[in-house]
């Protein structure tokens, strides 16, 4: 039995509603669903942050990372041509650094011959056309896990801030394209920019890691470059606390003010409100980072057959350019990419 029976024959059927607005008539088939699109994802909105480790050759998974592997220096110039191939604008590096090089004011990253500045210079050979991101901090190197140096349990501003001047220029000389100070070190964007210049680096850019919470949402990362077992404690006395929002503003008045060319957010999906404000309120290239641990959720629930991992993963990154992304920092940069050069 119908719910909206007819009364008689010349009467409209009750069973439609007189609407003036049907929202769903610009639904109703894919041509005008892709008529009326307001965003769209390309390959022009990738980074891809890959992991290098030492070694002569092969690839080593990592665990709470599904799909992704850290590369030896040879196999990341593989897989930085693969990315030039598939267009992906930029890659940026993270090292893995041999425990026994770490130590408590992580000197290994003023080494001009560390790992990064290797794989930097060996990918800028090799893939000219590729850009090149290097994160400036000093956690890879550190026996604490800190992305400073320390005195007793504090973190040090001002004497780390002075060592990040100098990892950013040693990474600029190695090929680095773009520096990007993930430290959240009061006043570091000015001081990289002074150093940078003053060595002859004008056109290097700065991509600040401007907005950067203290996540939970990193773990999987620091399994990835070797930091989980020994870091002592949190980073709460320097990245920001999740409860807030307009101070995220202004530490990217901050950097901006400072030198910053672009400004990050991160972690990505839980903080698209601060991408939307970021957005709306400087208009200035603003990115996002899908970090590992958003990575390592879509990649787990995919495994058990719980969602459809490759929608979550396309609606995933269509999400950050709704809330005003210029660009993702996303460990699935090579597979969309794949994805929308078969879609054509
Ligand atoms: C290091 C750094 C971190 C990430 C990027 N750079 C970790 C941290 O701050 O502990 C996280 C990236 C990710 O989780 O994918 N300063």
């Amino acid at each position: 039995l119908s719910p909206f029976p007819r009364r008689s024959a010349d009467e409209a059927p009750s069973s439609s509603l007189n609407l003036s607005h049907r929202l769903r008539r610009n639904r109703k088939a894919e041509w005008s669903r892709r008529l009326v699109q307001e965003n769209v994802l390309t390959v022009n909105d990738l980074i891809w942050p890959i992991f290098v480790v030492e070694g002569a050759s092969g690839r080593t998974p990592v665990t709470s990372m599904p799909g992704v592997e850290r590369l030896t220096i040879a196999e990341a110039v593989r897989e930085a041509e693969r990315a030039a191939a598939l267009n992906i604008p930029a890659i940026a590096l993270f090292p893995y650094t041999d425990p026994a090089l770490r130590d408590p004011t992580g000197s290994e990253s003023l080494n001009g011959r560390n790992l990064v500045c290797r794989a930097a210079r060996e990918i800028k050979k090799a893939v000219p056309a590729i850009g090149i991101i290097c994160d400036v901090a000093l956690d890879p190197y550190t026996s604490h896990g800190h992305d400073g140096v320390m005195d007793g349990d504090r973190i040090l501003n001002d004497e780390t801030v002075a060592l990040l001047v100098r990892q950013a220029v040693l990474q600029a000389e190695a090929g680095a394209d773009v520096i990007a100070p993930s430290d959240m070190m009061d006043g570091r964007v000015a001081a990289i920019r002074a150093g940078l210049d003053q060595a002859g680096f004008q056109d290097v850019q700065i991509m600040a890691y401007a907005a950067k919470y203290a996540s939970a949402f990193y773990g999987p990362f620091r399994d990835a470059i070797g930091t989980t077992a020994c870091l002592v404690g949190d980073k709460r006395t320097y990245q920001m606390d999740p409860a807030n929002s307009d101070e995220a503003l202004r530490e990217v008045a901050l950097d901006l003010e400072e030198g910053a060319d672009m400004i990050m957010v991160k972690p990505g999906m839980p903080y698209l409100d601060i991408v939307r404000r970021v957005k709306d309120n400087f208009a200035v290239p603003t990115f996002a980072y899908q970090v590992s641990g958003e990575y390592a959720m879509i990649q787990a629930a995919a495994g058990n057959g719980w969602i459809d991992g490759e929608r979550a993963m396309m609606e995933s990154l269509l999400a950050f350019k709704r809330a005003g992304a210029d660009g993702i920092l996303t460990y699935f940069a090579p597979r969309v990419a794949e994805k929308l050069k078969n879609q054509g």
